[in-house]
């Protein structure tokens, strides 16, 4: 599989960036623009390209395991919160990327202090230079919201850094940073300007891997997606595992069977981008609610197309809210239709799934109901007929445990 694995990690932190502004106040763009800044300093150290690789990618997950965190121990409003756990989750996380370059620590130490004060109190000289420019870029962009800021922001900013060095910030970054930082590099990372200037940065990474190397990577995406919310938190997974079963069902190849199960596990990418109280909230949705939930497939559409390398994907992750007879969300390119074989599986496995689990409005249904309801959808020409017909089959085999479909890493790969 050959895939811009660039872009899909820029796109997911576009999500992440979502996350980040509810809980730190973070704002749109902030992973492009940490990318960018730390791409820049590493260039100015005389960093490879394959080095920078690794950097801007680090830069883009920094806190891929925030809603990991706030799931697993789920921090009062009021609480102090642990910042060790989501680096040690975060840099264990990202282990299943095949950097380029050793990036070991960056994840890990990025809320350490030049003078041991930060997250594991270690210091400058122990904190791995990755991980110095991801603490520094964090923060000024978290406090002088570099995407609008526009008056005296240089002066403000060399201020900041001024007052840290050496405190907060290690010296080999606050002179990475003031060194890169212009008049002009700072309009070009205002939010009009940020993606043609990323562009323009951040190095390609282009993967081209045999199929099943990238089952892991889908499923650290998906993972993601699903500590988003504990009412769901296992739908992206459960629908990634089943879609992968129904694919090697129909016969299909290593690689499309890999393909389906990328796509599935980030079908429902776009949940990053739907505020948690409305994802979570425990009754019935009104008008305004349930259009803003619907959005999170046109948000999927926005993040994932334009991906090289991701056509199939892309289709198979969005469609599948969409009904044969027409119906469904979101709008989408006529090239999308008629629905492909691939997105009417998805459209079926989505329902099979949400269906089957518990919800906060309906309790969690047997194989034998689950496909009751859905054999109604196949009645008003909704869904899949013959579909529908092969999974009471093939899901049969899985009704014990509540239906839990184990990882196919572990069923088809060892
Ligand atoms: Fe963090
Ligand atoms: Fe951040
Ligand atoms: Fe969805
Ligand atoms: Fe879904």
């Amino acid at each position: 599989m050959r895939f811009r694995m660039d872009q899909l990690i820029s796109s997911f932190s576009t999500g992440l960036d979502a996350v980040e502004k509810t809980y730190l106040g973070a704002s749109t763009n902030h992973g492009k623009r940490i990318a960018i800044l730390n791409v820049k300093m590493g260039q100015y150290m005389g960093w490879s390209k394959e080095d920078l690789i690794g950097l801007s990618i680090c830069a883009l997950l920094h806190d891929n395991a925030l809603t990991e965190y706030l799931l697993s121990e789920k921090p009062g409003p009021k609480q102090a919160w642990n910042m060790k756990t989501h680096c040690v989750l975060g840099e264990e996380n990202v282990t299943c990327l095949p950097f380029p370059a050793d990036t070991e620590g960056f994840i890990l130490y990025h809320h350490e202090h030049a003078d041991g004060t930060g997250a594991f109190g270690i210091k400058v000289h122990d904190i791995p230079l990755g991980a110095q420019f991801i603490a520094i870029t964090d923060m000024v962009d978290v406090t002088k919201h570099l995407g609008t800021q526009r008056q005296n922001s240089l002066e403000d900013i060399t201020r900041c850094i001024t007052d840290n060095w050496g405190t907060r910030f290690t010296p080999a970054a606050a002179d990475a940073l003031q060194s890169i930082l212009s008049k002009d590099v700072l309009d070009q990372l205002h939010d009009e300007n940020v993606d043609s200037f990323y562009k323009e940065v951040v190095p390609q990474w282009i993967l081209d891997v045999p199929a099943s190397k990238t089952m892991p990577i889908a499923n650290l995406l998906g993972k993601i997606i699903d500590y988003k919310s504990p009412f769901t938190a296992k739908h992206t997974d459960q629908i990634a595992n089943r879609a992968y079963i129904m694919s090697r069902y129909y016969g299909m190849d290593d690689e499309t069977c890999a393909k389906v199960f990328f796509a599935a596990s980030l079908h429902d990418l776009g949940k990053l981008m739907i505020p948690t109280e409305i994802l979570e909230k425990n009754g019935k949705l009104d008008d305004k609610e349930f259009e803003i939930i619907k959005s999170h497939v046109a948000w999927s559409y926005t993040l994932l197309k334009d991906i090289e390398g991701f056509d199939e994907i892309c289709r198979w992750a969005v469609t599948h809210h969409r009904k044969l007879n027409g119906t469904g969300y979101p709008d989408l390119p006529e090239s999308y239709f008629p629905l492909d074989f691939v997105s009417r599986l998805m459209a079926c496995i989505d329902i099979y799934q949400a269906v089957r689990e518990a919800r906060p409005y309906h309790p969690g249904r047997t194989h034998e109901e689950t496909i009751n309801i859905m054999q109604n959808m196949v009645n008003k020409g909704e869904i899949d007929k013959q579909i529908t017909q092969d999974m009471d089959q093939a899901m049969a085999v899985f009704k014990e445990d509540d239906g839990y479909v184990p990882s196919p890493m572990q069923m088809y790969q060892q």
